[in-house]
């Protein structure tokens, strides 16, 4: 198990799905998680701490993480795994359909690394994991807000790991493909299209969250120490090949 001990980490997200297994993930590891999420968020653990925040608000990015610190002197990681799935092709979307997905996906992921930097800057060290998608890295049909966005994300997480490397920060991003959670529930269904979608992924299957988290919590901890400006795709083969035989 990797070893998170007394690691102090912000979790956005933390309520559901991707970012509530990678709060499980760190506190298994012996990490200490603050636990932000819109939705109150259950299973945090004794010492750990709950946080009511909107990623896409400045003030409250700020506040959530001066508390964090306040609280335990530092803040060592950031899993920045909020995020909103916002549908729609160009002429099927409004621009607040685009805005939101921006405001939420991209400028709140950037907003909650520039509230940590600071901090992680003066201890000489620190982890930021993004959570973009396998569609940031490929086109995809009727998602275009959320595609945008997770681009955007895979871009972002390149400029920090650059501009913050020679500080001792390491940023890199996780690229899941298709994760059965509360925000792909319709997808789940039976239907022709989940099963086409799943066979886009070489080992046939949709993904756990925690097969998310895992990776996560490894790019948190100094067993990664030597990765940085990174993206890893989570994503059972998505984008590595399309099968084209049965
Ligand atoms: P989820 O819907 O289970 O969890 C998302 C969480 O983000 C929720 O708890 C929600 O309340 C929170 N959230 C939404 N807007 C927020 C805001 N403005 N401020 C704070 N918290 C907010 O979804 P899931 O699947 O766990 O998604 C986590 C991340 O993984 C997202 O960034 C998503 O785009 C990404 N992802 C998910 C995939 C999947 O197949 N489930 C595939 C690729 C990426």
């Amino acid at each position: 198990m990797t070893e998170m001990k007394g690691k102090v980490i912000l979790v956005t997200g933390a309520a559901s799905g991707i970012g509530l297994e990678t709060m499980k993930a760190v506190q298994a590891a012996g990490g200490i998680v603050a636990a932000a999420d819109l939705s109150p968020v259950d299973g945090t653990c004794e010492g750990d701490m709950a946080l009511s925040l909107d990623v896409s608000d400045e003030n409250a990015v700020t506040a959530t993480v001066e508390a964090v610190v306040a609280c335990y002197g530092r803040i060592d990681g950031l899993a920045a795994c909020a995020g909103v799935s916002v549908q729609g092709a160009a002429t099927q979307m409004d621009l607040a359909d685009w805005n939101r997905a921006l405001a939420i996906n991209l400028t709140g992921t950037m907003l909650c690394a520039r509230a940590v930097l600071p901090h992680m800057v003066a201890a000489g060290r620190g982890a930021i994991v993004t959570v973009a998608s396998v569609y940031g890295m490929t086109g995809g049909q009727g998602n275009t807000p959320y595609n945008v966005s997770k681009g955007g994300v895979i871009q972002l997480t390149r400029c920090l790991a650059a501009d913050y490397g020679a500080a001792g920060i390491r940023v890199n991003s996780v690229c899941p493909g298709f994760i059965e959670t509360p925000m792909t529930t319709m997808l789940q269904q039976a239907s022709a299209m989940r099963d086409a979608f799943v066979a886009m992924h070489l080992l046939n299957r949709s993904g756990r969250p925690e097969e998310v988290a895992t990776v996560i919590r490894f790019l948190l901890s100094d067993d990664a120490s030597f990765v940085t400006g990174a993206n890893v795709p989570v994503d059972g083969g998505f984008t590595a090949a399309r099968p084209i035989l049965p």
